[in-house]
């Protein structure tokens, strides 16, 4: 058996957005509460596997990180990370890479989507993300791994590969790790289209609320969100075959910390035209303090590289011994 630990990361590609909030960073900060160890991690080294401009990508590193301190993970009880300063992911994610199957990998629909019919000119690095992904949970021997519903066929292939490690070496070294996607928001949709998940790449800016955002800017996107012209439901049923409307419903519940039927049970009648505001006004509640404190934090960068750099040396003595164990058993 093995000590609980939780591990996630978040790509610093730019326009961190409320589905990486309500879905990811949001609950770093509920699993900090529980006192469990826990590494959050800013996956660099996930981000290049598309092009990113350089001096963009140092700076969205470290928004990215002001972004996890004003959320509010503290430092000093949660191990902040950027995953190129800790080389035995990649160093992991090497023996991975011949663990895991091409089956396994051609099979993943994050990888279908993203190269897309150009498969062949994209890097090989996109193609092999989800055994990095493996290397990243794998080499702090986690447990459970808080994601987004985005997340749920790369945690699977983690396991796969776990399973496999551990079935061809003989051994029971690798924890088969636990997926815990809940909540109301782990699928957080685009405000302009139901059918397609609220993303950093989404090239409409409308599309998405980001983290830097500021009040007049969130208010302005939730009013012009896309809608239909019927009333709030007021049961959960009546947002069937309404995309657009559950969104909007699933990103109030999540924020006021409410189940969806207590949400519905208070709005339910209500037209959008009187709904619109008082998601507005509580996304900006929320949201306005971390905009705020992220902004103040990169006022101060050295303070934050200083952050990811004692990160690093904590993160490392976890990472050396399992991976030099890890070397010993494949016999290297
Ligand atoms: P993106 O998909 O926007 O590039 P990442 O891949 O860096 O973001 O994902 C970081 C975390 O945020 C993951 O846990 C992922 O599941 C979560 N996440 C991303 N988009 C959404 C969304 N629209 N709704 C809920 N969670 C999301
Ligand atoms: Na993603």
């Amino acid at each position: 058996t093995f000590t609980p630990r939780v591990f996630s990361g978040i790509q610093p590609s730019g326009n961190l957005h409320l589905g990486n909030y309500l879905g990811a960073l949001k609950r770093f900060v509920d699993w900090q509460a529980k006192d469990v160890e826990s590494i959050y991690c800013m996956v660099d080294m996930h981000a290049i596997t598309v092009w990113q401009d350089p001096a963009d990508l140092k700076k969205s590193t470290r928004e990215l990180c002001a972004g996890f301190i004003a959320a509010g993970l503290d430092p000093e009880q949660s191990i902040l990370i950027n995953q190129s300063q800790v080389p035995e992911h990649a160093q992991l994610a090497w023996i991975f890479n011949c663990v895991a199957r091409m089956g396994w990998m051609q099979r993943m629909t994050q990888w279908k989507d993203k190269a897309g019919k150009n498969a062949q000119n994209a890097s090989l690095g996109l193609f092999a993300y989800p055994a990095l992904m493996a290397a990243d949970i794998l080499v702090y021997h986690a447990t459970h791994v808080p994601v987004g519903e985005d997340q749920k066929q790369h945690l699977e292939l983690t396991r796969d590969i776990a399973m496999k490690f551990n079935h061809d070496y003989g051994v029971d070294f690798f924890p088969v790790t636990e997926p815990v996607i809940e909540g109301a928001a782990t699928r957080v949709m685009s405000l302009r289209d139901g059918s397609k998940k609220m993303s950093k790449s989404d090239a409409s800016d409308a599309s998405r609320i980001n983290l830097t955002d500021d009040a007049d800017t969130i208010a302005k996107k939730i009013r012009k969100a896309k809608t239909d012209p019927d009333a709030l439901p007021s049961e959960v049923e009546g947002l069937e075959g309404r995309p657009e409307a559950r969104n909007l419903v699933n990103i109030y519940a999540a924020m006021a910390e409410q189940s969806v039927e207590q949400v519905l049970a208070d709005v339910g009648g209500k037209a959008f035209s009187e709904f619109k505001p008082m998601l507005a006004d509580l996304s900006v509640a929320k949201m306005s303090p971390i905009t705020t404190e992220m902004a103040r934090l990169m006022q101060h960068q050295d303070e934050i590289d200083k952050i990811l750099a004692r990160g690093s040396e904590r993160a490392r003595e976890i990472t050396a011994p399992i991976l030099r164990k890890t070397y010993d058993i494949v016999g290297m």
